[in-house]
């Protein structure tokens, strides 16, 4: 079928569409429901299905005779370790885990928090859970106690699963004194936290309440997959939004399962038995999606890869990975090419190893910049997909279908709606505005399987975030335009959420950190444009009057509270004392203008501006840093 005509049936008719899709899934009871409300007036997709995400990712392989084929590869060049999970073998391991969680009291729809590095006992928990057909919250290792306190009080988990130890390319990162602090901090305290001790640092236990993980694995029975509902949540992912506490995302059982599985070929041109590499982390959406679930659902073998593209040895990680074990596509941040290209710029490395069975090199969590697009085709001479999409749709809203139709990319583009999602440009009035013309980018309801029905806990603030702007539509808090030929290009975000190394942050939560210091009376944290991680923040504070204080040592004081409260992973190091914040009249920070200083564009001075010439001094104080864009 071509994409056009794929594209016309999900949009004029999605529930024929979907239904259809959802036959390739082994339901226990298949939906007749296939769109419906909720209480809440949002559009649900299978609620009367039944099902078991875990039943799906793995027994059914078993039960289909693919039980001996491998399920998951673990290559961990920080510890030199590489092993592998057949569909068999991970559903013994899964079962069993799942029974140590049933053992604590964990049943259907209770949340169990996951903090742990890139190890298989990672995707184990995860797949455990949602055996039990319980809620998982996973949370990215790089982030330390106060935001993992933040997720654990507004989860509210009954047990929570970590590691003794992260291993970072030249540190370790002993994680169980960041959860016992969080744990402190929170007002809901787990009842049980089971603990994965690693070779390289030994956990201290609380007595009573910790479990170690092998211990309890030996004792525990294995428990049988549990039904939910279509519509029951499978997960909660937290993520930035403009605020500084962190959004919940939800994600429902069925329309996840039907979206993935459909998207494995449509976009990734996958079959049963391929290689597939996502080498993000389970910490984020990318990991959630496309290291565990969706090769899962589609029988493929999936990497858990524990090291960076870089320095773990060398620049040539990548090759070698794609080589060792036949992937054939992989999936990454443009940030990981960024750095290859540095420490390679010739691609010297890649003519050690032989990439024949790499087919597809697809990037996604930050804008595909030409100059990497271009590099990457070069030294790979592999299709190169740039595809976007958010942790709020758990799958891509655009990129090139390539198991459809595959496009002529244009660079700098997303290429083309995948089939599902309505998308339109639209002016601050909500109208769709022609090709070329750049607004807001929005997709029309109903959304299609796979993508949020709320925020977790918090229905007003999916309402008000996501709805509220475009009656009709859902808000992506993307910019951009789609050309005469339908290419979508997104351009960058329109509120404060910004993008580093593919890491989405919030401006407003490190805001919120850097207000908090004694000196400081006010601040504004922007994005800036770095060459290796698309952005960087900057913090421009304001003293209190009369405060005298060292601006290199404040600098330090406040990267060390960054760092403390958020994680390493913000990358906040640079401060910078101001005069003035330009500001309206009505006394809010300008902070699109500042973001087009640093990034040497020319702007236009709103009318309603307080006072113009704080516009020069941050300019010139930003270019003795060195930190405007000179192009
Ligand atoms: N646990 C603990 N700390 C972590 C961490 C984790 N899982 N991940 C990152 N950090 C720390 C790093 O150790 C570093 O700390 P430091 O300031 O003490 O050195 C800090 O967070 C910043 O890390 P990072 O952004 O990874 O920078 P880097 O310079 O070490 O590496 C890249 C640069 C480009 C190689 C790396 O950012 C990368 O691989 N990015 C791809 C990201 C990605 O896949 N995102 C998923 C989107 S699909
Ligand atoms: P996350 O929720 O962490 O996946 O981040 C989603 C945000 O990252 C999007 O709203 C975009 O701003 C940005 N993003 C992700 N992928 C792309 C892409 N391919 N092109 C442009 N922006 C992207």
């Amino acid at each position: 079928m071509s994409y056009q005509t794929e594209y016309r049936e999900s949009i004029d008719n999605p529930q024929a569409f979907w239904a259809d899709k959802a036959g390739a899934l082994n339901w226990y009871r298949a939906p007749r429901q296939v769109l419906s409300k909720d209480d809440n007036g949002i559009d649900r997709w299978f609620a009367d299905g039944e099902l078991n995400t875990a039943y799906l990712a793995l027994d059914v392989h078993v039960e289909q005779g693919r039980g001996d084929q491998t399920a998951i590869i673990y290559d961990s060049p920080v510890t030199g370790t590489v092993a592998r999970y057949s569909y068999l073998e991970l559903t013994e391991e899964v079962a069993r885990f799942a029974g140590v969680l049933r053992a604590q009291g964990v049943e259907k729809g209770d949340r169990v928090v996951i903090y742990m590095p890139m190890i298989p006992q990672a995707v184990i928990a995860m797949l455990a859970v949602a055996r039990l057909g319980a809620v998982h919250s996973v949370v990215f290792g790089g982030f330390a106690a106060p935001e993992l306190a933040v997720r654990i009080e507004d989860a509210e988990p009954k047990v929570v699963v970590t590691a003794s130890c992260g291993i970072e390319v030249d540190k370790l990162i002993p994680y169980k004194p960041l959860l016992d602090d969080a744990i402190v901090r929170s007002s809901h305290k787990p009842q049980c936290c089971v603990v994965y001790q690693r070779p390289q640092v030994v956990a201290q236990m609380v007595p009573g309440r910790d479990l170690d993980w092998n211990e309890a694995v030996a004792q525990a029975q294995p428990a049988d997959c549990v039904k939910v509902q279509g519509t029951d949540p499978l997960y909660i992912l937290y993520t930035s939004g403009t605020t500084g506490k962190p959004k919940g995302v939800v994600r429902d059982n069925g329309g996840h399962a039907v979206a993935l599985r459909y998207s494995m070929k449509a976009i990734y041109d996958m079959e049963p038995g391929d290689v597939f590499w996502a080498a993000s982390d389970v910490g984020w959406v990318v990991g959630h999606s496309y290291i565990v679930y969706a090769p899962l659902f589609s029988g493929c073998t999936t990497l858990v890869y524990e090291g960076k593209p870089v320095r773990t040895p060398d620049a040539g990680a990548f090759w070698r990975v794609c080589a060792d074990y036949g992937v054939k596509a992989l999936f990454a941040a443009p940030t990981a090419f960024r750095a290859i290209k540095k420490e390679d710029p010739q691609g010297k490395l890649l003519e050690r190893y032989d990439l024949s069975r790499l087919k597809t090199i697809f990037m996604a969590g930050e804008r595909l910049d030409p100059p990497t697009y271009h590099w990457t085709l070069e030294v790979t001479g592999k299709p190169v997909v740039d595809h976007w999409w958010q942790t709020e749709t758990g799958w891509a809203i655009c990129g090139n279908p390539m198991g459809i139709e595959a496009f002529e990319p244009k660079p700098g583009s997303a290429t083309v709606p995948i089939p599902g999602f309505n998308v339109q440009i639209l002016d601050p009035e909500g109208k769709p505005l022609p090709a070329g013309e750049q607004g807001s980018v929005a997709l029309k309801l109903p959304l299609p399987p796979g993508c949020l029905p709320t925020v977790w806990g918090d229905f007003e603030r999916f309402r008000s975030g996501y709805l509220r702007d475009f009656p009709g539509y859902y808000c992506s808090g993307d910019g951009g335009y789609i050309d005469e030929d339908g290419y979508v290009f997104i351009m960058g975000r329109t509120d404060d959420v910004i993008n580093v190394a593919g890491h989405r942050l919030s401006t407003g939560e490190m805001e919120e950190v850097v207000a908090g210091h004694p000196a400081v009376a006010e601040c504004a944290v922007i994005g800036i444009a770095d060459s290796l991680k698309g952005q960087q923040p900057v913090g421009l504070v304001l003293l209190k009057d009369g405060v005298e204080v060292n601006e290199a040592d404040l600098e330090a004081e406040l990267v060390g509270r960054v760092r403390d409260a958020i994680g390493a992973v913000a990358c906040f190091r640079r401060v910078l004392v101001v005069q003035r914040l330009p500001k309206t009249r009505s006394g809010k920070i300008l902070r699109k203008l500042l973001r087009q200083i640093a990034d040497g564009q020319s702007y236009s001075i709103p009318s309603t501006i307080d006072d113009p010439t704080s516009l020069d001094e941050i300019e010139a104080a930003l270019d003795r840093r060195g930190l405007v864009s000179k192009g």
